[in-house]
């Protein structure tokens, strides 16, 4: 049931400004506070607190607009009305089963003081995790038309925080993460590093993405980033290392701008995340919140899922994505087999890349009408593929690479999304692989934003379900479009096939940044960590031991996640599989148990309409013992607990593949104490007796 309940706490004009006005608002609880702080000359700064400690320096905030040429800084505050909300809601999937929104809500309307008379209405929420605030453009008298040249938005934080970072690349999150003082934060050596992608994309050089993650001296963990990023560009933030300050970047277009906006408009929330346990980071829905309610009214098509694919073929050599590579992976005969597997072992979906014309073409030579969506290799039999899967209650999942042409895939859409539902296919994973087509945009600037949007809405009208490689990162946009999800937007477990790849650390600072905008299809599930298998020469490891696969099924959720390995590594360990055959995919309940950022995270959680509870927990090199007070389980009941964990002498690096699996009765006042091999991790299914 919804409860809403909105009350106008005060309204009243300031008409003209004599002196600096000073407004707090608090917290439901109390334990945050915004203060917020006008200036003399017509500024207005606004710092954050949790329980008196400092969050945000006093900071300020400018607009540049180039139509009509205007700064915007300077206002008279005409009013300001203060309301609360207190609700709870149902996502359509997600990891809880009802959802609190409660804040309090400050909205001051700015008018220029400089004469140009544009209005913008400054927006602050105060949530009990932390503090958000939005820009908003309404209904102007004279002009609606404004050309955002920039927004500089400040975070002056109150110490030089240990910071998770990745550069701020305008196309690309897929970097490995970095770990230094916010001071020694060094974006060009970070995108250096990464020869594959700096080749070909402009980045801020010191400018960092967000959702960044900090960890102050005195305890304090603050994750910065946006919600409900629509038709607008993505937020990067530049560091000034003397003051401490962050400013917001956005990414620009192809002529320099930031963003075009027509009036009434508004822009996505700046979120400001802070507790003093890491665990609460990671249980916030503060972002989500702040996302509108679903548009789409007939749910009913939308099914959390998990997939095989013919994919990770393509990454250990065994096979091409081209068909005239001589070793052609989406042939009628190995789909085939990947199908007879998914029905055997009760997956829904088998994804296949490669189907389709083009793949001669797609990538480095940003050309834009490589693929056309509608027609496959001679090798592989649509229609027959279509009938046998459909026989063995399968659903093969559609691939569409753009190779970055947006331009090309707008104007194919709707015939693709018909031969999709002509072909029994209601689930595409989209891809941007290489620069953009508008030549000169980017993966995160407004362009981009709006197509991806766009895509969200037209697979929603054919009833198709979406998981977009490549967009801009996710800012809680699953909660308005049920539809769209996953997003891969961040470095996934592709990266061990063809890079130094992901670090044992790597999935343990995931849930800070990059998950914390909402699902990402990393493709867990490998099992056969040396990519020797089909060709000895090659280097490139997965850097986790096999259990701590098994327990990405719970560390990340996603309401949509691969069984990335091949059927023939899962046969050889069939024991194990048996776990990601078992586990949920859409939850009633989460419960963050254990972690910290670059060290360890363990979660438990409750499938959805069932009594069944899964954990799992991962760590970084180190070997550790994680502690699992099992708690949350229904008083007075036993269960039985099947673990899947390291053995004794596992080891990311040497010993990848080895566990045990075990059985035991346990109930709410049991405490279990699993050893976490380095690099490693362990998941449990607790059962109701
Ligand atoms: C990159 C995607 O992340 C990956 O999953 C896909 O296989 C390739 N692009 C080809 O589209
Ligand atoms: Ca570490």
């Amino acid at each position: 049931m919804k409860i809403k309940l909105i009350i106008i706490i005060c309204s009243w004009c300031y008409f003209i400004q004599t002196k600096a006005a000073e407004i707090n608002i608090q917290s439901p609880n109390k334990i945050i506070q915004v203060h917020i702080q006008q200036q003399k000359d017509g500024s207005v700064w606004y710092s954050v607190s949790r329980k008196n400690k400092a969050v945000i320096l006093p900071s300020s905030f400018s607009f540049t607009l180039t139509e009509p040429n205007v700064l915007l800084q300077q206002f008279n505050i005409t009013s300001i009305d203060s309301s609360s909300v207190n609700e709870s809601w149902q996502p359509v999937w997600g990891e809880l089963k009802n959802i609190q929104n409660n804040y309090k809500q400050l909205a001051l309307t700015l008018t220029d003081k400089n004469g140009s008379g544009i209005i913008i209405k400054l927006v602050f929420r105060v949530f009990d995790d932390g503090a958000a605030f939005r820009y908003e453009f309404p209904k102007q008298k004279n002009l609606d038309y404004f050309i955002v040249k920039d927004e500089l938005t400040q975070f002056k934080l109150a110490g030089d925080h240990k910071t998770f970072w990745i550069p701020g690349d305008f196309d690309s999150n897929e970097y490995r993460y970095n770990t230094t003082k916010l001071t020694e934060v060094d974006a060009l050596k970070a995108v250096k590093d990464e020869t594959a992608i700096s080749t070909q994309f402009p980045f801020s050089e010191n400018g960092v993405q967000t959702p960044l993650m900090m960890k102050s001296d005195d305890g304090l963990y603050i994750n910065i980033h946006e919600a409900a990023l629509l038709n607008y560009s993505a937020m990067q933030l530049v560091i000034d290392k003397k003051t401490l300050t962050l400013t917001s970047q956005l990414v620009p277009d192809a002529v320099g701008n930031k963003a075009y906006l027509h009036a009434p408009e508004v822009t996505p929330w700046r979120t400001i995340i802070v507790s003093d346990k890491a665990t609460d980071i990671l249980a916030s829905k503060m972002i989500l919140n702040l996302n509108e309610p679903s548009k789409i009214k007939d749910v009913s098509f939308i099914q959390p899922q998990k997939f095989i694919g013919v994919w990770w073929e393509m990454f250990n050599g065994k096979s091409a994505w081209d068909s005239a590579s001589g070793k052609h992976g989406a042939t009628t005969a190995n789909v085939k087999k990947y199908i007879d597997f998914a029905a055997k072992h009760g997956i829904h979906g088998v994804l296949v890349e490669g189907w389709n014309r083009g793949w001669e073409d797609w990538f480095g030579k940003w050309k834009e009408n490589v693929f056309d969506f509608i027609t496959p290799y001679s090798d592989f039999d649509i229609n027959e593929l279509t009938v046998y899967a459909k026989a063995r209650n399968v659903q093969i999942i559609a691939h569409h690479e753009t190779s970055g042409a947006a331009t090309n895939y707008e104007r194919y859409m709707d015939t693709a999304y018909r031969f999709m539902i002509d072909h029994h296919q209601n689930t595409v994973k989209t891809g941007y692989v290489g620069k953009i087509i508008p030549r000169g945009e980017h993966h995160d600037g407004q362009w981009m934003v709006n197509h991806y949007t766009r895509v969200a809405e037209k697979t929603a009208s054919y009833k198709i379900m979406l998981d977009a490689h490549e967009p801009v990162r996710p800012t809680g946009l699953y909660r308005t479009y049920p539809n769209w999800m996953a997003c891969e937007a961040g470095r996934g477990t592709e990266f061990n096939g063809f890079s130094r790849g992901n670090l044992p650390e790597h999935e343990t600072i995931m849930p800070f940044t990059r998950w914390m905008g909402g699902p990402m299809d990393y493709t867990p599930g490998i099992f056969h960590m040396k990519l020797t298998q089909f060709d000895p020469n090659k280097k490139e490891m997965v850097h986790t031991t096999l259990t701590k696969q098994l327990a990405f099924y719970v560390v990340i959720f996603s309401p949509i996640q691969m069984a990335a390995d091949m059927p023939e590594n899962y046969e050889a360990h069939l024991d194990a599989f048996k776990f990601i055959e078992d586990v949920a995919v859409n939850w009633d309940d989460t419960k963050i148990l254990e972690a910290e950022p670059g060290d360890y995270v363990t979660i438990a959680r409750k499938a959805k309409d069932k009594d069944d509870w899964f954990v799992g927990g991962i760590t970084d090199e180190n070997g550790r013992i994680s502690t699992i007070d099992l708690g949350f389980l229904d008083t007075n009941k036993k269960y039985e607990a099947t673990i899947y964990r390291d053995a004794e002498d596992a080891h990311f690096d040497t010993n990848p593949e080895v566990y045990v699996i075990e059985k035991k009765t346990v109930d709410s006042k049991t405490i279990l104490k699993i050893k976490e091999a380095p690099g490693g991790g362990y998941a449990i299914r607790l059962q109701k007796l």
